[in-house]
């Protein structure tokens, strides 16, 4: 057996008693020909291992290079430098994987995050990117907790469907047809009863639909899976392939809604905070640097833990819509016309400057908005009786905007195909979705929440690419 190590991470925990262990990892630096700091990736702090002056070979001590992997043992002794409580004096020194310190491109120094991530397959071995990976990790867990111990079941929708749940084109096709002899129709379209699945398809915009079916069945269930967007969005808020988590609940209105999803957040913030106290300190002290460089009237005003626990123990801010547009056109912003899209009334589509300034600037914390008009959204949202508005919810917080989009779903099946006939969705394609309204419909509701713009939320990264290990984006797919 090969694996008997022991993570620097649990190591770290134990007293310096002169215990004998075996740790592996990577070189951060090594100094003096004496001091190697190993990091193994469970926590940022490193290992001191000595390498005592004359114990080991010239050879070996030349190969021992920034990010060389290392198979050490020997015994863990209280340090007698400052930093660290212990240090491991090795015993055997084996090197498991040269690095050439001529090529390897991270030094033992400040990268920017940009240049970072055109090496992103390497960026996992700095400080931060170990911090994000592993919050974005405890996250992940915390989301699969928080519905598990609900009873909620985890439902694995389709990557591929032939249906754009959220009827807003955005779709990347999947085919196998060659570009060069396409089969056509003879009015020249192009023939998918050809094509692999005999029909056209694409890859999911989101789970809704299919979780829909779920939810009339289980009551309760949740997805969490990829979903992709061809938006053309170079934004630091977009990606065109995402992570969300999709809950759907039969039984549920409007406000059962908004309270799951107001508990969901906080549950998963404070999961990470209890669990990965340390990551993210680092993180709120990475983030107060960088705003250091910002003039004073960008930065934050709160730290990032203070930030945190501030959202933990604020109730959300719920607003309708049209309460929305009534403060921003009273808003001095929109009156010193500061706005790039001015406040023109009721019935238009909030950009994300008007959700920055409503949670940011007017309400210093996140909102959940509600009873949008139907127009400015999907179709499947249930009708409200004024005619005019649909019960639907976004959730925005400080420094992201929108973080979840939710409703609760047109559950009556003659709304429901009137609201699809207004939109030309194409009623005949999504017979199995409305027959969930013909068997035992019921009120139903659920949202969606970004994931990654949740992990930005919790690090404080500004920039969607650093929270997701390879990001795709338009003209981007590199790894
Ligand atoms: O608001 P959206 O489009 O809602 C839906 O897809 C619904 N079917 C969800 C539901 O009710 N089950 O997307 C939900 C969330 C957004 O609030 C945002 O956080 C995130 O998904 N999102 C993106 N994240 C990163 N990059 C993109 N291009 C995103 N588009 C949406
Ligand atoms: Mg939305």
């Amino acid at each position: 057996m090969f694996n008997k190590r022991i993570k620097i991470k649990d190591l770290l925990t134990q007293e310096p008693a002169g215990q004998e262990v075996t740790v592996m990892g990577w070189v951060r630096t090594f100094r003096n020909s004496q001091f190697i700091a190993l990091n193994d990736g469970s926590t940022n702090n490193n290992l001191q291992i000595v390498a005592g002056l004359g114990k080991f070979d010239d050879e070996l001590l030349k190969r021992i290079n920034t990010s060389a992997a290392l198979k050490v043992t020997g015994t863990i002794v209280p340090s007698l430098g400052k930093g660290q409580k212990m240090d491991l004096n090795a015993v055997t020194i084996e090197i498991l994987g040269d690095s050439d310190a001529e090529k390897y491109p991270l030094q033992p120094k400040k990268h920017s995050l940009e240049f970072l991530r055109e090496i992103a397959h390497l960026r996992f071995r700095t400080n931060t990117f170990g911090s994000i990976f592993r919050v974005r990790h405890a996250l992940a867990f915390a989301v699969h907790k928080f519905f598990n111990d609900k009873g909620f079941v985890y439902m694995h929708t389709p990557i591929i469907t032939a249906s754009d749940a959220e009827g807003a084109g955005e779709m990347f096709r999947v085919t196998t047809l060659p570009f060069d002899k396409t089969p056509r129709n003879e009015d020249g379209g192009v023939n998918f009863k050809e094509d692999f699945f005999g029909r056209s398809t694409n890859l999911t915009v989101s789970g809704q639909l299919e979780g829909e079916l779920g939810a009339t069945a289980f009551g309760e269930i949740y997805t969490f899976g990829p979903t992709f967007r061809a938006e053309n969005s170079n934004t630091a808020r977009h990606l065109a392939e995402f992570w969300m988590i999709e809950p759907e609940m039969a039984f549920y209105d409007l406000e059962d809604n908004m309270n799951l999803a107001e508990e969901f957040i906080k549950y998963i913030i404070k999961y990470a905070m209890d669990n990965n106290k340390e990551d993210i300190e680092f993180l709120a002290q990475r983030l107060a640097e960088e705003e250091k460089q910002l003039p004073q009237d960008k930065r934050s005003e709160m730290g990032l833990v203070e930030k945190l626990e501030f959202v933990l123990t604020n109730s959300f801010e719920r607003l309708t819509y049209a309460g929305a547009i009534e403060i921003l056109k009273e808003s001095n912003h929109n009156k010193k016309k500061k706005f790039q899209y001015p406040i023109t009334g009721w019935g238009m589509d909030l950009q994300s400057e008007h959700e920055r300034y409503l949670v940011e600037k007017h309400f210093k914390k996140p909102v959940i908005l509600n009873n949008y008009p139907k127009e400015i959204k999907a179709f499947y949202m249930r009708q409200n009786e004024d005619g005019k508005t649909v019960a639907a919810m976004d959730i925005l917080a400080p420094g992201i905007g929108e973080i979840v989009g939710g409703s609760q779903r047109e559950e009556r099946l003659d709304k429901l195909e009137a609201r699809m006939k207004e939109m030309h969705i194409p009623a005949e394609e999504l017979w199995w979705y409305l027959d969930t309204r013909r068997f035992g419909t019921v009120p139903h509701a659920g949202f969606g929440l970004g994931f990654e713009r949740m992990v930005q939320f919790v690090t404080g990264m500004t920039n969607i690419r650093d929270v997701i290990a390879f990001p795709r984006t338009p003209k981007s797919a590199e790894f």
